[in-house]
């Protein structure tokens, strides 16, 4: 071994052995720097950049309406004949009660005055709208499936106060479909309703293809087929799935 060679090969084992040329503490300061500044910009800037946050027109009291209804939270929020749900009421099943003020509130005063007496509806925002390509059914959830409200909507039909919308301002869509934890750590199955969210409880309880108005078998293996070419990974046959579902086709909850 020539000498150069030596040298060269003592040199690389110093720096193997990690020896200490006085710059490791500088650097891993300013590793350490960058990393919180990349996440106070990650957890705190960015979400109030991205999110907008609006007030309902109305700050609604669920807790105080459902003591005051006869049928709890089917007084106003009920199956049609039809199945179709009624979603949030309409104005007529308020009037029943707030033909003039009843109280002292002045958020009372103010939707009689702005509302009722003009006869204009509410317009109300919806925390768990999704984009109109997806199809969603109450009916299926609740009434089949048997699912409580509260899976999906977490505790607002037990609150005090409308809590506040966060409109994303690149999506326009509310937070709570996302979720509010940056990192993307669900605790509660109503904390965000994204596609993966939808996905994972329909693999949990077996969402069975034979249901009635459902896809046939056949046809769904079909979807399965183009989604898998399609979309590599994304249905049941591949590993780590996004949207499993025992159908796995698109076409179930998307128009
Ligand atoms: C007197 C009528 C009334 C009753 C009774 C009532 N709600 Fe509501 N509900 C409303 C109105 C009005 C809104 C819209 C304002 C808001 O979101 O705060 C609403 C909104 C909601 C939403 C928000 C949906 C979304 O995604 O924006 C949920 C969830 C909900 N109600 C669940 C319930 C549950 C559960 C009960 C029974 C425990 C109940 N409600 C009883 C009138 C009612
Ligand atoms: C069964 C009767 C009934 C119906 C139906 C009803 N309310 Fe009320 N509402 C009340 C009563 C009672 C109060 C309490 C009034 C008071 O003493 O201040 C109240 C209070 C309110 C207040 C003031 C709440 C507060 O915390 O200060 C608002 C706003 C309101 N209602 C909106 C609505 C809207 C919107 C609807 C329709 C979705 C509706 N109410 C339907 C009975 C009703
Ligand atoms: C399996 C989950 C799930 C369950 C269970 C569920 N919801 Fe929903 N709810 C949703 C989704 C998703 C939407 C948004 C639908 C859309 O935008 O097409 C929604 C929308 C709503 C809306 C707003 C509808 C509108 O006017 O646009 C109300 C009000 C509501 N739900 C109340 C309830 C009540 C009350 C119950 C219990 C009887 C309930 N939900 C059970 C998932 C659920
Ligand atoms: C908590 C569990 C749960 C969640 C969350 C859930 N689902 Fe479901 N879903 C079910 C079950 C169970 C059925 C089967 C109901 C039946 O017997 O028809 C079903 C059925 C359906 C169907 C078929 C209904 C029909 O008319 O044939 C569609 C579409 C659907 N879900 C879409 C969605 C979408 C979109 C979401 C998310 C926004 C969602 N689901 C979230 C449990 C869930
Ligand atoms: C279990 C129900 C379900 C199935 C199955 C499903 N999706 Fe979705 N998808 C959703 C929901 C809910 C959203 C809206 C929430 C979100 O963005 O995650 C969505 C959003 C999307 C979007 C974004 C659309 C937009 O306007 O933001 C695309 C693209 C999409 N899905 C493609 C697919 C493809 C491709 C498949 C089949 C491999 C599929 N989805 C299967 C429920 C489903």
């Amino acid at each position: 071994m020539s000498k150069i060679d030596e040298k060269a090969q003592a040199v690389s084992e110093d720096s193997a052995n990690g020896a200490d040329d006085g710059a490791g503490g500088p650097i891993i300061l300013f590793f350490i720097a960058g990393l919180v500044v990349s996440l106070i910009i990650g957890w705190v800037i960015f979400p109030k950049v991205l999110y907008s946050q609006k007030r309902q027109p109305i700050d609604f009291n669920h807790a105080l309406h459902v003591g005051e209804v006869e049928d709890g939270c089917n007084s106003c929020h009920y199956f049609r004949e039809d199945g179709s749900f009624s979603g949030i009421p309409k104005l007529a099943s308020c009037v029943e009660c707030h033909e003039d003020v009843l109280g002292e509130s002045e958020e009372e005063a103010k939707f009689v005055a702005e509302y009722v007496a003009k006869e204009r509806e509410v317009p109300w925002l919806v925390y768990s709208k999704q984009p109109p390509c997806v199809y969603f059914s109450h009916a299926a959830h609740v009434l089949m499936a048997k699912n409580d409200c509260v899976t999906c909507h977490g505790h607002i039909g037990e609150s005090e106060n409308s809590p506040i919308y966060e409109e994303n301002r690149i999506t326009g869509y509310s937070r709570n479909i996302w979720g509010y934890n940056m990192a993307g750590i669900k605790k509660n199955s109503w904390d965000r309703m994204k596609m993966d969210d939808c996905a994972e409880c329909h693999a949990e309880t077996k969402f069975d293809s034979g249901v009635e108005g459902g896809m046939s078998t056949e046809i769904s293996r079909h979807f399965d087929e183009i989604a898998a070419t399609a979309f590599p990974g994304t249905t049941h046959k591949g590993k780590g799935t996004s949207v499993q579902t025992e159908r796995g086709a698109c076409f179930v909850c998307h128009k």
